[in-house]
């Protein structure tokens, strides 16, 4: 397949290019697109077949639901059933933006959609090029991340056309995305509100609006449970570099002797690379290569940065893995979530 790869500027829309994307959704295709967390695969959410074509070309297991994207508060009862005054309070609060809401689904959207469940996963992004696009699109657009499954997201055009180019009909290339980490799944279809994937809009942002919310133990552990997680996708061994890698966790002075050590004694026959804060990165000497992640006190540079790092390893055949914490106050549980889980929760207390 030829894939059809337009940029677009966020700041001066080009609506001729948004106008074919969204006549290519409509005809039962998929584009990829920007958003303010991860690039997107969107196909029609109301169209099984868009929905089949979206596992099939990003290779992901079919019970995995896809989440559906709009860019109108109203068209969400058009979807989901039982819409609580909680979800209609985050969503005046943190809509459009990276915040995703379960909700029981309405028989229009297809079992294809969701996986075969009987609820859907809802989400209205604040980028203007995502929201333009939804729209041409017909208003109903199921996106995944635009990665090959198990592969880091993407977070610029360049990762989306590495992994998608010939799979897809199109791809839209906005540049990088600010967030960078996928965006927060709230669940209200049980008794309590619950977290099922931690993202940019963090607990304490939610309990400023809707009080206490529960978390998916299977999820926000250091350590594997072994118990279920509700959100089908965050059992897969996501976000995974090809090397092996190992987060180490204790003082900096600590993890930094400890990181040295271990390049030491590795350095005959392994490719080697750390993640590391802006101020540490001088003082791991002998690594292949040394990433840097950015300052402590802006996590959100950290986050956007994520994803790149773990692809620049790969792209650097980078076979052995350090990353310092990064235990942050506010984006800390979202990034070490993706992190741990990219290590496959393998950490080192030192
Ligand atoms: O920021 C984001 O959410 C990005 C952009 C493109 O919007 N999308 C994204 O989609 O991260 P994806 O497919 O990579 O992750 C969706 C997650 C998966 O873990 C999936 O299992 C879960 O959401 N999910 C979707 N629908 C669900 C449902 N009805 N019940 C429980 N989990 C659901
Ligand atoms: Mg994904």
């Amino acid at each position: 397949m030829n894939t059809i790869y337009e940029k677009v500027d966020p700041e001066n829309i080009d609506m001729s290019v948004i106008g074919k994307a969204g006549r290519i959704i409509r005809e039962g295709g998929l584009v990829a697109f920007p958003t303010e967390t991860v690039y997107g695969l969107g196909g029609d959410a109301l169209n099984p077949e868009s929905s089949r074509k979206i596992y099939e070309s990003k290779g992901r297991p079919s019970d995995n639901p896809l989440i559906v994207h709009i860019a109108e508060f109203s068209r969400i009862y058009d979807i989901a059933d039982k819409v609580c005054p909680e979800a209609k309070l985050l969503a005046d609060k943190y809509w459009p933006g990276p915040l995703t809401m379960i909700f029981n689904k309405k028989p229009v959207v297809p079992d294809e959609t969701t996986g075969g469940l009987n609820t859907v996963a809802v989400r209205f992004p604040s980028h203007p090029v995502a929201r333009e696009f939804i729209r041409e699109a017909g208003g109903f657009v199921a996106a995944p991340s635009a990665n090959i499954s198990g592969r880091p997201s993407p977070t610029s055009g360049e990762h989306v056309l590495n992994d998608m180019n010939g799979r897809i009909d199109m791809i839209i290339d906005s540049g990088e995305c600010n967030i960078g980490l996928e965006s927060t799944i709230v669940d209200f279809t049980s008794d309590v509100p619950m977290i099922l994937r931690p993202g940019y809009v963090n607990e304490k942002m939610l309990n400023k609006v809707i009080g206490d919310v529960a978390k998916d133990p299977a999820v926000f552990g250091r350590e594997l449970t072994g118990q279920k997680p509700k959100a089908p996708g965050m059992k897969y061994r996501h976000y995974a570099p090809k090397g092996t890698m190992t987060i180490v966790s204790g003082e900096t002075e600590k993890v930094i002797a400890y990181i040295n050590g271990q390049i030491e004694s590795k350095a005959l026959g392994a490719k080697i690379a750390v993640l590391a804060l802006s101020k540490d990165v001088t003082k791991y000497r002998g690594a292949d290569l040394v990433v840097d992640m950015g300052h402590a006190d802006n996590d959100i540079e950290i986050a956007a940065r994520m994803y790149d790092a773990l692809r620049r390893c790969d792209d650097e055949n980078i076979n052995v893995i350090f990353s310092e914490e990064f235990n942050t106050p506010d984006l800390g549980m979202a990034i070490m979530n993706r992190l741990i889980k990219a290590a496959g929760h393998n950490i080192i207390k030192v």
